[in-house]
């Protein structure tokens, strides 16, 4: 097809020459300019929000590859002569990208601010859902103003297995497979049968325990709890809390024992409550007594006034006591010959009925919330 003169004309021109007016026909060009703040303007009308307009800030504002960035870049390569009105023309494109850039930023933070206030919103003046305080047990409450009285004096806290060898519950502390005193503690064996585990039935074994693994003298109280086979009533439970204290000294006499058992009655009971030790027998202790504390709320006056928390005795049965058997010394692998000790143990359960007018056992091993708060908050 033959070519037009005028078509001829237009192919030599193009080929043959570079742009003769980059001014004119650049990105710097009036038209250039036009064109890249109109599509500036139409990206920002367009975004319809926040994450878009960010967008659209980097395809027209300052990216590296906006059209108004390149034109910047361009500027530098025009003729002197040019750069001037180019300049100020690109200038000029650039604000007027810029000002439609803030006014729609600033329009649409304001939409997302006032839709997050409404999506947002708390009612404040709809109920609380309120947590309900919780209640530390009362046992564990009792159990360590206890143990702080006796920490004050130096002891340390020890602790042992509640499934318990046979041979740390009973043979140690004295009971021969066919003693007696075992058939009182009503014990939980563990199976298989034989394999002399039991539930610990006390916290005695715990002293054997201490003995055999703490350097002399021990000082130590023992909380935790024990298991008996014991139908469960009032006054009964089959689990229930013990407290065992064991001092194992030189010189160590039966006066200790009593001073001892006074700062531990004023601490559950108050002070200036006479103690008393009748005779008793544990085959772990030799001799044994029963410790009895003054009643703190009648104080010894049931004679002349009914009293409903020692039952009219004027004392109140707190636990055993003696000074340990040399058997058991031995046991442990103590010189009896050279140390003496004494230990008490006592009912926790038992303890905190009397300190609180409790008359059902069973209550501390409920779980009910509302039994445990009034005591929970004791310090
Ligand atoms: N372990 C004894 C009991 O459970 C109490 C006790 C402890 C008695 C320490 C004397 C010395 O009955």
């Amino acid at each position: 097809m033959p070519a037009s003169a005028n078509d001829e004309f237009k192919t030599t021109d193009l080929m043959t020459m570079t742009d003769p007016h980059p001014a004119a026909t650049g990105p710097c060009s009036p038209e250039s300019l036009a064109a890249a703040v109109a599509a500036g303007l139409d990206a920002v009308a367009r975004a319809a929000d926040l994450a878009e307009l960010a967008s659209v800030r980097t395809a027209h504002v300052d990216g590296r590859s906006a059209p108004l960035v390149l034109a910047r870049r361009a500027l530098g390569e025009l003729p002197r002569e040019d750069r001037a009105e180019a300049g100020r023309r690109l200038n000029e494109a650039l604000a007027t990208v810029r000002d439609a850039f803030t006014a729609r930023l600033a329009e649409l933070t304001a939409a997302r601010d006032a839709r997050v206030l409404v999506e947002e919103r708390v009612d404040v003046t709809l109920p609380a859902r309120r947590r309900r305080p919780g209640a530390r047990h009362p046992i564990a409450v009792l159990t360590e103003r206890v143990v702080d009285t006796f920490v004050a004096m130096g002891y340390e806290v020890a602790e042992g297995p509640e499934v318990e060898h046979d041979w740390f519950n009973f043979e140690a502390l004295n009971m021969h497979p066919d003693h007696p005193a075992r058939s009182e503690h009503d014990t939980l064996y563990v199976e298989p049968e034989g394999a002399g585990r039991v539930l610990r039935t006390h916290t005695s074994p715990v002293q054997v325990r201490a003995l055999l693994s703490r350097p002399l003298p021990v000082y130590v109280v023992c909380p935790g709890r024990t298991f008996r086979n014991d139908t469960i009533d009032a006054t009964h439970s089959p689990v229930f809390g013990q407290l065992e204290g064991l001092a194992v000294d030189e010189g160590i006499t039966m006066a200790d024992l009593r001073g001892t058992l006074e700062a531990f009655a004023s601490a559950l009971f108050g002070t200036n409550l006479a103690t008393r030790l009748r005779p008793s027998f544990f085959p772990f202790t030799e001799p044994s007594a029963e410790l009895d504390v003054q009643c703190f709320n009648c104080r010894g006056e049931a004679a002349r006034q009914p009293c409903r928390v020692c039952s009219d005795e004027g004392w109140i049965e707190l636990g055993g006591c003696g000074m340990v058997d040399p058997n058991v010394l031995r046991a442990a692998g103590v010189d009896a010959s050279r140390y003496s000790g004494f230990a008490f143990g006592m009912g926790l359960e038992r303890a905190a009925m009397i300190r609180h007018g409790v008359r059902e056992i069973r209550d501390f091993v409920d779980g009910d919330i509302r039994f445990s708060l009034p005591f929970g908050i004791e310090g």
